[in-house]
């Protein structure tokens, strides 16, 4: 088909790409690594993957590169994972919420209103001992290796009906929430009516009226065209979900000692590119989505919203592991607040 192709072809470089040259390195390397993403090529994630890519062709003379295939054309995040955890596919970016159902634990990072700033949540996921057992707990289980947790913006409330300023507003809107039991529980906190689903059946589900909106940052709203759809986005900024990279575990530990302290070396750099992409990425992304007729508001009571949901979060913490990596965000929160 033709988004096969164009896909295929934006995500390697193609054979004729060569190597290093052709993006990813997966052109001609000996090994390459799949990685399944489910947004487009413009996305920074995307960028920082492909960089990767490249810089790894080098670093191990043409031994490993990385393919990215875009637009979720190796499946939905939540078929993906299991080729990841099988081997079929080697590496994927994932939301954090798919994570709880493999470890429940993994919801700390998923509650509505819990990190202060993304400073904080870069600081949490580059402290290997805050979140050392969490990740081991997957290899053991699922044999996944979670190689980086990346900002992927703050999420807001859409539909096409209103602006939404308080909890009263959401009231009837029926909101397509990321498939996990702390998102529906956290929009019916919030006062609307969650609807989990994957990411590539927003638009349609929206264009039929079989929803009223959903609840996503501006890049996914404006790159899935969800702003078409649903008109009023409103900043109610109740979430800084995580996305993960993650890698088959056996894929990575059968590279040399060498290689893969290659492959690790290069993570940094990764998170550090893909996260100030971001920023930028937030922009445009908006800039594009008025131009489109999208209307942002502003005016949101946001301290109703985390009080709806402040009860949710204090129940969630239910075990030793959950307290201490909600005490480890509280660290970070401190030493980098919000920006007021
Ligand atoms: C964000 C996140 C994705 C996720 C998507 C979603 O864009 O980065 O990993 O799939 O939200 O809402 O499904």
């Amino acid at each position: 088909t033709i988004t096969l192709g164009l896909a295929a072809c934006g995500s390697g470089g193609g054979i004729e790409g060569g190597g290093a040259e052709g993006g990813g390195g997966g052109g001609s390397a000996e090994t390459v690594f799949r990685l399944a993403f489910n947004q487009t090529e413009e996305h920074p994630q995307y960028k920082a993957a492909m960089q990767m890519g490249e810089d790894l062709y080098e670093a191990t003379d043409g031994r490993y590169g990385i393919e990215v295939y875009a637009n979720e054309l190796l499946g939905t995040q939540s078929d993906v994972v299991n080729n990841v955890s099988e081997g079929s596919v080697e590496m994927m970016l994932i939301g954090g919420p798919l994570m709880e159902s493999f470890n429940p634990d993994f919801v700390v990072f998923n509650l509505p209103y819990m990190f202060a700033s993304q400073e904080a949540q870069a600081a949490v996921f580059a402290d290997t001992a805050a979140t050392g057992e969490l990740f081991a707990s997957i290899e053991e289980s699922k044999n996944i290796t979670v190689v980086a947790g990346l900002f992927a913006g703050v999420r807001n409330v859409y539909n096409n009906e209103r602006p939404v300023r308080t909890p009263e507003d959401l009231a009837g809107l029926r909101l397509r929430v990321q498939q996990s039991d702390s998102q529906v529980a956290m929009i019916e906190a919030m006062g609307g009516v969650a609807s989990p689903m994957g990411q590539g059946e927003v638009y349609t589900a929206l264009q039929s009226g079989v929803l009223e909106g959903a609840e996503n940052n501006e890049t996914v709203y404006n790159s899935l065209k969800h702003d078409e759809v649903a008109k009023y986005y409103s900043y109610t900024e109740h979430l800084m979900i995580p996305d993960y990279l993650l890698m088959n575990t056996d894929v990575l530990a059968q590279m040399s000692e060498e290689d893969r302290a290659a492959f690790t070396e290069l993570v940094p750099a990764l998170v550090e590119d893909a996260n100030t992409g971001f920023f930028e990425f937030i922009e445009t992304s908006r800039a594009a989505s008025e131009e489109n007729g999208a209307e942002f508001n502003e005016d949101v009571d946001v301290e109703a919203f985390r009080q709806r949901v402040a009860p949710l979060v204090e129940e969630s913490i239910d075990n030793d592991v959950k307290q201490g990596l909600y005490d480890a965000v509280q660290q970070y929160n401190e030493q980098y607040p919000a920006e007021s």
